[in-house]
């Protein structure tokens, strides 16, 4: 299927590696222009080689408000068509007993730049009748991840924001939806997963086998399986979906 995104302009943020990077790749092979945004300013991990041409990468440091002011500016210098939000995740730990101050750390870090960045992105789709705003969350929006207190709260957050702004923007041509993964095979997976091993004292195998044990599929997604529904929902043909929380995580979330 042709997703129409030949010419389209996409911003993805979080895009150095993982599921961002996974986006990033597939909306360039499928024509798009991408800017890929991180911290380290690193092109897509595993980009193809002939892509190089319609990715570029630049700085940006969602806890830095000067970064992402910059990013900011540059959006309105150059609009975008796509905007997909993505971040670092917050550190584990419970809901009991966590700081105001670490509560408004992760909010900061996580769900504030993405409102920034977005309502900049808003103002160019706003005026070419047409956009994609795209926020990657996680499964514990629906079913919250025990020890993942910070992560299932401002995520929470970030989809009522999600909801509310699809329903402000969608007759200006613009569809705000979500992705949630399960369990993607990334770096970031792979280093929580010998965080438990090292701190259970169980082999990282085993670990990785208990948690393969909770998804249907039996198995991690792969991201490429991922940023499948980011292009999807970026394409010309998910015109009418918004407003939408799309799982990517094998069966993992048992709720209807
Ligand atoms: N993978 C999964 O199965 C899964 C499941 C549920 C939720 N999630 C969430 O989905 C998001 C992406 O997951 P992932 O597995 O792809 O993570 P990842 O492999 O750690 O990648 C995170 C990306 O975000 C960038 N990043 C981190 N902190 C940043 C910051 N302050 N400013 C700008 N960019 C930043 C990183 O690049 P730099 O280091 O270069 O900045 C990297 O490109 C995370 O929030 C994660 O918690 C993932």
């Amino acid at each position: 299927m042709d997703f129409k995104l030949n010419g389209k302009r996409a911003l993805v943020l979080g895009a150095s590696r993982g599921l961002g990077a996974a986006s990033a790749i597939l909306l360039a092979e499928e024509g798009a222009s991408v800017v890929a945004a991180s911290r380290s300013g690193a092109l897509p991990q595993g980009l193809p080689e002939a892509l190089g041409k319609r990715v570029t990468a630049v700085r940006l440091d969602l806890e830095d408000p000067a970064s992402v002011e910059t990013v900011k500016q540059t959006l309105r210098d150059n609009p975008v068509d796509i905007l997909v939000n993505n971040c670092g995740g917050p550190k584990a730990g419970p809901a009991w007993g966590q700081s105001t101050a670490t509560w408004q750390a992760a909010f900061m870090a996580m769900a504030a730049p993405v409102f920034d960045i977005t309502d900049a992105a808003l103002a160019g789709m706003t005026e070419n009748g047409w956009g994609r705003i795209i926020t990657i969350g996680s499964s514990g929006i629906e079913a919250p991840i025990p020890n993942l207190a910070l992560s299932n709260g401002v995520r929470g957050a970030m989809a009522g924001w999600s909801k509310t702004l699809a329903g402000e923007v969608a007759s200006r041509g613009v569809t705000v939806n979500m992705v949630l993964p399960g369990r993607i095979a990334t770096d970031r997976v792979a280093e929580l997963d010998a965080g438990k091993a090292e701190k259970t004292g169980q082999s990282v195998e085993a670990v990785r086998e208990a948690s393969r044990a909770t998804i249907p599929a039996g198995r991690y997604g792969k991201p490429e399986e991922f940023a499948a529904v980011v292009a999807f929902l970026a394409s010309e043909q998910a015109s009418f979906v918004n407003g939408s929380m799309i799982r990517a995580d094998g069966g993992m979330i048992r709720s209807i």
